[in-house]
């Protein structure tokens, strides 16, 4: 048990940003990573499309043997997490957008929040404002584009830079000084995000904090592998796999990686 994988799934490739911190935190720990790209963008699904194609990653992994998963969605947390967590026995660890770290970070108490628009339509997304949010001020948009751009490789074109600025500039000119980057996706777009936001606004993801999480899961449950050196992550996708295999090698870093078809993927 304790050397079985982790597995961790998305709409598409963002949930890389969050493998990437289970790496550093969990280096010793096998990966199996699922990229639903065929089904990308889950935002604009219905939230029971959204729990057959969690549910179905979900399967896919526990038949492959993992011990722990991470839902590294929001928008699939938002809409499928609580099912997941009924369904599957195993440690379940799943993303909540950075309203809470936010509160703290603000100074001005003027917030922006840019996610995908399932997750600011979710009861989770109700719930964080209804917990955290009296007494300060949030400026809610969704990233329409925002995760078909990132999913194409699209991280720094005019395109992506236009849409930000579209999103961006109402919360710049109501004052936010911190901006919660609600999307899994968006943290490979940090780069034209900071130029467009020119250090007005503090950016923040949970990444490092669900691998936290995570970690705190695997020691408590006594679930953390025991093997020493660099566990090997593998990528599967259903979408294509050969254009997938270019996408991921790039966003995760480290040379050329194969990344599998899906078994059972329409595409
Ligand atoms: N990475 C997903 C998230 O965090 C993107 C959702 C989508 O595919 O719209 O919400």
């Amino acid at each position: 048990m304790n050397d079985s994988p982790i597995g961790v799934f998305d709409s598409g490739v963002g949930g890389l940003s969050v493998l990437r911190h289970v790496r550093d935190q969990l280096p010793h720990e096998n990966l199996l990573y699922v990229a639903d790209s065929a089904h990308a963008p889950y935002g604009p699904r219905s939230p029971a499309e959204i729990q057959a194609r969690s549910l179905a990653l979900a399967e896919f992994l526990v038949g492959q043997g993992v011990k722990a998963l991470v839902v590294a969605c929001n928008t699939a947390t938002a809409s499928a997490a609580a099912l997941l967590r009924e369904r599957f026995a195993l440690p379940i660890v799943a993303m909540e957008p950075a309203v809470k770290p936010a509160v703290a970070t603000t100074q001005n108490g003027v917030i922006g929040v840019l996610a995908t628009s399932g997750m600011l339509k979710s009861a989770q997304f109700a719930a964080l404002l209804e917990k955290y949010g009296a007494g300060v001020r949030i400026i809610a948009r969704a990233g329409v584009g925002l995760v078909e751009c990132v999913e194409r490789g699209d991280l720094d074109s005019g395109e992506v830079k236009a849409l930000l600025q579209e999103y961006l500039t109402p919360m710049l000119e109501q004052g936010a000084d911190t901006l919660v980057l609600g999307c899994t996706h968006y943290p490979f777009l940090r780069p034209v995000i900071a130029q467009v936001v020119g250090g007005r606004m503090a950016l923040i993801d949970t990444g490092a904090a669900v691998a936290s999480r995570l970690r705190q899961r695997m020691e408590s449950g006594g679930i953390a592998t025991t093997r020493q050196g660099l566990g090997e992550a593998s990528f599967w996708t259903s979408g294509n796999a050969a254009q997938a295999s270019v996408l991921i090698s790039r966003l995760w870093g480290g040379g050329p990686l194969q990344v599998t078809p899906l078994p059972g993927s329409s595409v």
